[in-house]
């Protein structure tokens, strides 16, 4: 089972402009996807899927993403209104006025939190969607299980961006998870960059976004020093696609921009390629 992630795709930044950066560079991927060789059987957009949680941006998504020959699931993220979102991709579930719940995978169960805090740039996770979370998991105690987030409840280095450990919501977020054995990974966004790690002995990934990427300064920051430093640059759009294979998650990460194939698998290459699988036949 292939499940591509994008994230941070932020329509709607220049907002008068229906070709803005933004929507090319989803397009892009968007593309790359439905046209390259890995099929996803599905496509996850982990948040801040517009800038500003309007109704125009919602439509232009809508309408980017409409010809996908896979199914779409949407996410909100602290950009995102979740009543806009949900009018504008009305299979999303709203349940108890939060976007998350769960997918059936092939073997493998997704279940999509909900991290917003309208008004807050960083993560939440109150007790209502403790509960939730607790429940779902309580159900299904043997499929194994991803969970799916905006924010990631680690800090990442980027110190302006990150939320702090202490944080509160992440307390109860790990309360919430604590002892469910199924768990075999987080997947997350926000960050704009391609993050890998560990959170309380489970794999985390953080994928990198479709908008312009968070520039990799892990230098303290002072706040009251404006230093020049860059904080947004136009790294290539990116996207995640996990490979479930029955047993484990294999997550991959491909930027997306011009690229030339150098070589092939033609006659001249065939015996290298016979070679290699003839190694792995026999050991
Ligand atoms: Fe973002
Ligand atoms: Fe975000």
């Amino acid at each position: 089972m292939l499940i591509a992630q994008i994230t941070d795709v932020h329509i709607g930044f220049d907002r008068e402009n229906p070709d803005e950066l933004n929507m090319q560079r989803l397009r892009a991927v968007i593309a790359r996807l439905a046209q390259g060789p890995n099929r996803p059987d599905l496509l996850l957009m982990t948040g801040d899927l517009t800038e500003a949680g309007d109704a125009d941006s919602y439509a232009r998504l809508a309408e980017a993403v409409r010809g996908c020959p896979f199914p779409i699931h949407a996410m909100v993220g602290n950009h995102d209104d979740r009543g806009v979102l949900v009018a504008a991709f009305p299979e999303t579930p709203l349940d108890g006025g939060f976007v998350h719940y769960a997918i059936a995978g092939k073997g493998l169960r997704l279940i999509v939190l909900d991290t917003l805090e309208p008004g807050r740039h960083g993560g939440a996770f109150c007790d209502a969607r403790v509960a939730w979370l607790h429940d779902q998991l309580s159900r299904d105690r043997e499929t194994p299980t991803v969970i799916a987030m905006h924010h990631p409840p680690i800090e990442s280095g980027i110190t302006w961006l990150d939320s702090a450990a202490s944080e509160p919501w992440i307390a109860r977020f790990a309360g919430a998870v604590s002892g469910f054995t199924q768990v075999r990974g987080i997947i997350a966004g926000h960050l704009h960059r391609t993050i890998h790690t560990q959170w309380n002995g489970l794999s985390l990934s953080v994928c990198p976004s479709t908008a312009p990427a968070v520039a990799l300064d892990l230098s303290p920051i002072d706040e009251d020093r404006p230093d020049d430093r860059e904080l947004i640059t136009d790294e290539l759009p990116g996207y995640a696609l996990h490979r479930w294979d029955g047993q484990s998650l294999m997550t991959h990460f491909e930027a997306v921009g011009r690229h030339v194939a150098l070589a092939r698998f033609d006659r001249g290459l065939q015996p290298m390629i016979k070679g290699m699988m003839a190694e792995r036949r026999e050991g």
